[in-house]
């Protein structure tokens, strides 16, 4: 049965507006689910790519095996682990072949509605944090709390660019600033579920505030709620 005390909580936004690892932190505050669901995406890019030995993107094949994917989310030490089909993924979803193709994955509507029924799924007992792009506005249009993040685009490169040097992901600011550029375009303007605002979720313009700040400020929110 629902939690009557838990709610469901989204937080979307273009990349690297922080809005996972706020999530994360969010929710093991709040004793909440974290579903950070453009690592499902991610996950299908990687069964996709796989379909093929040339690692090429063939959506026709694709879409035929989607009912093949089962997507599940294990907490390690804090640590929120992807497993795709048994396997974690957590770590190969996150190089840069998959970054450069998932945009191009997540447009295929089939796969969009297979994600997110798989995303409603999750959210059924409430008690759920889950950021990405179109959880406000088609994942869960009820939520009794949202929140869109944004930040400006040099601002998102330069963070994404230190996080991955500290990951040894060895990328040019250039190409993190181009290739955020480029998923932004892809996501606001494809045909189904775009990037866009809840007209109900709280927007934050985090390009001047530390990650810290932001958090404090969704928690003020949160407890208003509560
Ligand atoms: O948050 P991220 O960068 O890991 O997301 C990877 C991609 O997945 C991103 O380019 C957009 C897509 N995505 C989506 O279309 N819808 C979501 N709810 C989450 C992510």
């Amino acid at each position: 049965m629902a939690n009557p005390k838990k709610f469901i909580i989204t937080l979307d936004g273009p990349a690297s507006t922080g809005k996972s690892s706020l999530a994360k932190r969010l929710s093991n505050k709040l004793g909440y689910i974290h579903i950070d669901s453009g690592s499902m995406y991610r996950a299908a890019t990687l069964f996709a790519l796989r379909l093929d030995p040339e690692r090429i993107l063939r959506p026709n094949i694709f879409v035929k095996y989607l009912s093949e994917i089962k997507i599940d989310f294990k907490k390690n030490h804090e640590e929120q682990k992807i497993f795709l089909n048994n396997e974690d993924v957590s770590h190969e979803i996150r190089k840069t072949y998959i970054t450069n193709e998932v945009s191009n994955v997540a447009k295929i509507p089939e796969l969009r509605t297979f994600l997110v029924n798989k995303q409603k799924e999750f959210g059924k007992n409430k008690g759920v944090i889950m950021d990405g792009r179109d959880i406000g506005t088609i994942v869960f249009p009820n939520a009794e709390c949202k929140f869109f993040l944004t930040a400006k685009v040099e601002v998102r490169a330069k963070r994404r660019y230190l996080e991955q040097l500290k990951q040894g992901i060895n990328q040019t600011y250039k190409m993190v600033l181009d290739n955020l550029i480029m998923r932004d375009g892809l996501d606001t303007k494809r045909v189904n579920s775009p990037l866009k605002k809840a007209v109900d979720a709280i927007e934050i313009d985090v390009s001047n505030m530390t990650l810290d700040d932001v958090y404090k400020k969704l928690l003020t929110h949160i407890k208003k709620i509560k």
